[in-house]
């Protein structure tokens, strides 16, 4: 008997697989394995969440309207003009499932945030790649790849798994290269904790015109990761596209709530920044004395290049590591096999990753 199949491609798309949360016989791992943030998110956000409790049988605000409005106050944008979703992955999968189908590209850099793709192929669009200079999204490459077929072109900048980014100018070019028909949706998970006067997460590029769409999400500088929320600022007709396709309580209410209280905690954001700027070049550091190459990130997490082969390849490093209880990324899936991604933890995590990197390239038994 016949039996349903997907739409062409489907199939073919490897299913996302997130970073480890365990080790085997290791009662409490060191979790650096999906950049959520050190310091987690603000008692302030804990307490609206219990809060709501005894809400449990009432539907989310469908609008999610204090949530926009909050995001509007503090960002001094529109509120009408925000989007929110269930994390900013399901405001990268509707908005390509709205502006790309079956015989469109959707076009990314050539480590660019596994999600495009993902979302490319369920849409029944072919993904396209760019390479990259150094690490780093190529502007040029891009243009070059652009193609009457192109509907959407994502940059996440800062990108991830990379931690590099482009300067203002650079997406300005972008942007300016791209035929007004392309969605260019800038991807700014990781903005919050960029702190470049040449950094821009894209809100002028989004008033500037009709075509670009800024992203945002509370899993990473906000430690909101289990709760599921992201946002997006869009010209007016994208969000009007967006409420059409997104179903009606995509926003549940203790993210909602948990979300506006967490923006509102401006100290515990700066917190979290700080915690970072110290943290980060320190474990950068460390691994570059080590001999290792880091990407230079300005993300809250570093990659790190063991090599694909040999007793000291990437893989090898990673399960090491576990063994420890020390849990990091694998990135094969983003064409960086001979990397190992750590994102950025407490003081006593980071400690721990640098004295098992360093017990792993002494050659020592775990
Ligand atoms: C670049 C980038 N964009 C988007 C996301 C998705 O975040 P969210 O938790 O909001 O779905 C991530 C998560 O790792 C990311 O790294």
């Amino acid at each position: 008997m016949a039996s349903p199949e997907p739409i062409d491609g489907i199939l073919d798309i490897a299913p996302y697989v997130g970073g480890d949360s365990k080790a085997d016989g290791v009662a409490r791992a060191v979790k650096l394995s999906s950049n959520e943030s050190a310091i987690g998110p603000s008692p302030r956000a804990v307490d609206a969440y219990r809060a709501l409790a005894g809400e449990l049988h009432r539907y989310p605000d469908g609008g999610f309207n204090a949530l926009r409005e909050t995001i509007a106050e503090i960002h001094g944008l529109a509120p009408e003009r925000l989007i929110c979703g269930n994390g900013s992955d399901e405001i990268i999968s509707y908005l390509t499932h709205a502006y790309a189908g079956p015989g469109d590209e959707v076009l990314f850099s050539a480590h660019g945030f596994l999600m495009y793709p993902l979302s490319a192929m369920a849409a029944g669009a072919r993904p396209v790649k760019a390479p990259e200079t150094d690490y780093r999204a190529s502007v040029d490459a891009l243009l070059d790849a652009v193609t009457d077929a192109t509907r959407i072109v994502f940059l996440a900048n800062p990108n991830n798994p990379t931690g590099t980014y482009l300067p203002a100018d650079e997406v300005a070019r972008l942007r300016a290269g791209l035929p007004g028909r392309v969605l260019l949706v800038l991807d700014g998970a990781y903005a919050e904790y960029v702190s470049r006067n040449d950094y821009s997460a894209g809100i002028e590029l989004v008033d500037a015109g009709d075509n670009v769409v800024m992203t945002r999400t509370f899993s990473k500088i906000y430690g909101l990761a289990a709760l599921r929320l992201g946002w997006a600022y869009c010209p007016r007709a994208i969000a009007d596209v967006y409420h059409r396709v997104r179903p009606p309580f995509n926003v549940n209410a203790a993210a909602q709530v948990a979300g506006v209280a967490a923006m509102r905690d401006v100290a515990h954001t700066d917190a979290a920044r700080t915690h970072n700027d110290i943290w980060q070049p320190w474990l950068t550091a460390e691994m570059s004395r080590l001999g290792l190459f880091v990407i230079p990130s300005v993300g809250n997490f570093i990659t790190v290049r063991f090599g694909a082969d040999g007793p000291r390849a990437a893989a090898e490093a990673l399960a090491f590591l576990k063994r420890r209880g020390v849990l990091a990324r694998g990135i094969a899936p983003y064409g960086l096999a001979d990397c190992v991604r750590f994102t950025i933890g407490l003081e006593d995590e980071n400690r721990a990753v640098v004295d098992a990197v360093t017990a792993f390239l002494s050659g020592a038994d775990v």
